[in-house]
């Protein structure tokens, strides 16, 4: 018997302005689709907006249903898009941000785990990292620059 000690590694940026422009921008956008989100039940807002390599910019948020579970996260209704509009492009970059309505949201706040499966889906399609910004309505923003580092140990089509 023995134990493995699993190792994950991000990156901690204090606010927006430590950003480069252009990953400020992505959050920008991900922040107007968040104001758009459909989110009546939880009053939680999640918007995503992801940079493609052929320079496309797909953004989604969340979409919530009164039968609860038929609801989509704002990660999968963009990536989602994005699979089904340029199957041949590469995800780049995905930034996202979330806020309550109830409380002001100064963490950043992960993808879910469903999310994480679902991106790592991508990253084994296109073999490439795909970077991942994530923050609350202000505060903090974290990177990781590979889907597995949020999720290591994947399911993926080597164990079918
Ligand atoms: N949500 C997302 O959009 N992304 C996540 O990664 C976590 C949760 C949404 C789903 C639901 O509409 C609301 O936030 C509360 O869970």
């Amino acid at each position: 018997m023995k134990k493995v000690k699993l190792e994950t590694e991000l990156t901690v940026f204090e606010s927006l302005d430590e950003l480069s422009s252009d990953i400020k921008s992505l959050m920008n956008f991900a922040e107007k689709t968040r104001k758009k989100a459909y989110a009546p039940y939880s009053n939680f807002s999640v918007g995503t907006a992801i940079l493609l390599d052929n320079g496309e910019i797909i953004t989604g948020n969340n979409q919530e249903n009164a039968s609860y579970p038929s609801g989509l996260c704002a990660e999968r209704t963009a990536i989602y898009y994005a699979g089904a509009n340029f199957p041949n492009a590469k995800v780049m970059t995905m930034a996202i941000t979330a806020g309550s309505r109830l409380k002001k949201t100064d963490h950043p706040v992960p993808p879910c785990g469903a999310c994480r499966q679902t991106i790592a889906e991508y990253e084994v399609k296109q073999e490439s990292p795909i970077e991942i910004y994530f923050m609350g309505e202000v505060g903090k923003i974290v990177k990781s620059d590979s889907l597995s580092n949020l999720l290591p140990l994947i399911f993926d089509k080597s164990q079918l």
